[in-house]
């Protein structure tokens, strides 16, 4: 008379449907995690917006003419690209910090163009003026213009871009 031996522990069958279920589950790892990470890293992306952008050298900027310096940024938010052009002026003043207005008009954020005979920023949307200095002569902006944190390194100068 034969007498099958069985594993106190575990039979055959049981041992491969382990081992196929392991195997199954490592294989399934090994091709949706990165799929997964590709459709979800977006979201978790540095987001543009928060930088410190260079105008180029300072030296390049005359003394008491509010110079303009346009430059676009492409933002990557999820997986929506999007440009922005942006325009600030340049104020060097001799014996003072640099100044750097942004050229969006604190009222209803038309941009403003320097106009050297009133020697302030015009904007033509409502006929406001602000001074060379970016505070409210006329018209109905609420609050003088917007400045950049600004900061020098090797001769170049960078504003801080932050964005909401
Ligand atoms: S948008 Fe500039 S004055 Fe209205």
């Amino acid at each position: 008379m034969s007498r099958k031996y069985r594993s106190p522990v575990m039979d055959r069958r049981s041992f491969v449907k382990i081992v196929t279920s392991a195997l199954g589950s490592l294989m399934a790892a090994v091709v949706g995690l990165p799929v997964i990470q590709y459709f979800i890293s977006p979201a978790f992306g540095k987001e543009a917006g928060d930088d410190w952008i260079s105008l180029g050298t300072l030296e390049d900027y005359p003394f008491n003419t509010p110079t303009l310096f346009n430059f676009t940024l492409t933002k990557i938010n999820g997986w929506e690209r999007s440009s922005q052009s942006y325009g600030v002026f340049v104020l060097r003043e001799e014996g003072k910090e640099v100044v750097v207005f942004s050229d969006v008009c604190t009222h209803l954020s038309c941009r403003v163009n320097w106009n050297p005979e009133k020697e302030g920023y015009f904007c033509p949307c409502h006929a406001a003026l602000f001074d060379k200095h970016g505070n409210v002569l006329s018209g109905p902006p609420p609050r003088p213009m917007d400045r950049y944190e600004t900061k020098l390194d090797g001769g170049q100068l960078f504003i801080h871009l932050r964005e909401g």
